[in-house]
């Protein structure tokens, strides 16, 4: 069944999905908590402005809001960035259900919102390499399949949105082995992201080598999450015990 269309408090659009039993998003605002834990926290706002390539790994494509959002942050803060956009998605949904969201309050140009239907009509299992848009250099490489099948080349990420569901409904997207598998796709530099704050979460992370800080989680959440390869892009964080998370994390004890 096709997942349902809801808007959330700031007048984007979310999904609500029955194979998972959860929304797609926080249903407080899903361009908000996007652009806080994907954009701000990590400092990929930054990045953007001062850097001419960038390559971002995300799990999990959903409605296509990460991207859309990237694209047009980039358009207004450095159009002649050059971006490769990796992301994976096992269930993609039907270009139908993607002309009716509604992301265009969040947008400087809403006209953007509609590379999306675009992107889904023309969706093969497997690997499928898109230019979304010719004003702006950037490649989506959308993985229309498994995670756990997802094996490309040459991808060596700045940034990764790690946007599965939540642990306790998709439970094999924040295992060490998955960590282990992003860790494959990262450089020293690497900073991941994520709302989750569950500690099973951070253990799994840890176990898997990544230093992990907490930061404050958007819109009135408590705690989200920032990993790195290396300890220098966490300096402002409040970093977790990562020795006893890990070893919590291989006892078994979440
Ligand atoms: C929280 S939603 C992603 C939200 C998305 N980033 C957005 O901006 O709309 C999680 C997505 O992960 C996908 N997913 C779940 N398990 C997966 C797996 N094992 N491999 C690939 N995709 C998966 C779901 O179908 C869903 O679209």
């Amino acid at each position: 069944m096709s997942p349902k269309i809801h808007q959330t408090k700031d007048g984007s659009s979310t999904l609500y999905s029955e194979r998972f039993d959860q929304y797609y998003h926080n249903p407080n605002g899903a361009a908000s908590e996007s652009l806080y834990v994907f954009f701000e926290q990590p400092g990929l706002t930054d990045f953007i402005t001062k850097s001419d390539q960038l390559t971002i790994l995300e799990i999990g494509f959903g409605t296509g809001l990460n991207m859309l959002l990237l694209i047009n942050l980039a358009k207004r803060l450095n159009p002649d960035i050059s971006i490769r956009y990796y992301s994976i998605e096992a269930f993609p949904v039907s270009a139908e259900t993607a002309k009716d969201f509604d992301f265009g309050k969040h947008l400087t140009e809403p006209e953007l919102s509609k590379i999306l239907p675009t992107i889904f009509s023309e969706l093969h299992p497997g690997m499928n390499v898109i230019k979304p848009i010719a004003s702006l250099n950037i490649e989506l490489h959308l993985f229309y399949g498994k995670f756990e099948d997802f094996k490309p080349e040459d991808l060596k990420a700045d940034f990764i949105f790690h946007d599965p569901f939540s642990p306790e409904v998709n439970e094999e997207l924040w295992s060490k082995e998955t960590f282990l598998k992003l860790a494959d796709y990262s450089k020293k530099s690497t900073v991941l992201s994520t709302y989750c704050a569950a500690s099973k979460a951070r253990g799994a992370l840890c176990a898997a080598g990544w230093h992990v800080a907490k930061a404050r989680g958007a819109l009135g959440k408590r705690e989200m999450t920032i990993a790195a390869r290396s300890e220098q892009p966490l300096a402002k964080f409040k970093r977790v015990n990562e020795r006893r998370l890990a070893e919590r994390y291989q006892k078994g004890d979440f």
